[in-house]
């Protein structure tokens, strides 16, 4: 188990970020999450606490407001984390924003909503942390950055336009900045989960093959960074049926995808 790390958690308010903080707090690693909302994060820094060896080698959350849209004051919250923990070993990058596009209504609106979060505020906050990590980064000492992206990003997803591709664009931003960081000593992971029980999935009214909880999930995800993956996925299930759809694009697109895609009920047979 990681134990003993400063770690930057973005979006650990809630959902599996809230799990992660947990677990990671109860291993005895000093974590800052960050969010928009103030009473999400004390809560979640108070349910630590009582799970904390509250000794010297104990956990600590530590909650700190952050918009991830609000990129000019990314560097000055980065600072501040470390100011508050000495540092910052690993960054989790796991806030995320999801909206589903009805109809094939494409609207640049919604576009812009979700790829504010999943694709630039996930650059925001890691070029914010960049010049730290890569400071103290020696060959013996490897900062980590890790993001949470979906596996969503496999393969193309009725309603996921906007959700499924700021998720590919996360995947290969993470993949190329794995590629240039080598050299400076900083290590990258990204993960991809499939479906997991969360504020984001719980207004979902479509079947959610293989879904796990958020527990699982945040152990699924811990294991990977303390592995130091370069890439975790999860569940294997969902990842093979959608390598299988990816493998297969006639298959896919041709009859099996259009039949998870939503019926219009104004479409001329
Ligand atoms: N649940 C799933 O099935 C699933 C599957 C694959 C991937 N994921 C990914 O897993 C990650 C966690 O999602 P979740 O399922 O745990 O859902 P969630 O509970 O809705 O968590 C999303 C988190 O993102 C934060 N966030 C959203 N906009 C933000 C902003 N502008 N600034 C700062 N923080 C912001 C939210 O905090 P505030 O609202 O307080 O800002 C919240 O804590 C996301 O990246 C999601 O895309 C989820």
């Amino acid at each position: 188990m990681i134990a003993s790390k400063r770690i930057w958690l973005v979006g650990g308010g809630s959902g599996i970020g809230r799990e992660l903080a947990l677990k990671l707090c109860a291993a005895g690693n000093q974590v800052v999450i960050s969010g928009r909302g103030l009473e999400a994060l004390q809560e979640v820094a108070l349910a630590g606490q009582g799970n904390s060896a509250g000794d010297d080698k104990g956990g600590k959350i530590f909650p700190l407001v952050y918009d991830v849209t609000d990129d000019e004051h990314s560097k000055a919250i980065a600072l501040e984390v470390a100011a508050l923990v000495g540092g910052i070993d690993i960054l989790v990058y796991c806030a995320g924003r999801c909206e589903y596009v009805d109809d094939a209504e494409m609207s640049v609106e919604l576009f812009r909503r979700v790829y504010e979060v999943n694709v630039f505020g996930m650059v925001s906050a890691i070029s914010a942390v960049l010049p730290l990590m890569r400071r103290e980064a020696t060959s013996s000492y490897k900062p980590q950055v890790v993001g949470v992206a979906s596996l969503s990003a496999v393969v193309g997803l009725p309603r996921a336009e906007a959700y499924g591709s700021s998720k590919a664009a996360a995947n290969y931003l993470l993949n190329a900045l794995r590629v240039d960081l080598d050299q400076h000593h900083v290590d990258v992971t990204v993960v991809n989960p499939g479906f997991v029980e969360t504020p984001m999935t719980e207004t979902n009214d479509f079947p959610m093959p293989f879904i796990m909880s958020a527990g699982a999930a945040a152990d699924c995800i811990i294991s990977g960074i303390e592995k130091r993956k370069r890439i975790v996925n999860f569940p294997w299930a969902l990842l093979l049926s959608l390598k299988l759809g990816a493998l297969f694009p006639a298959l896919w697109y041709g009859f099996i995808g259009p039949r998870l895609a939503r019926r219009d009920a104004s479409v001329k047979t």
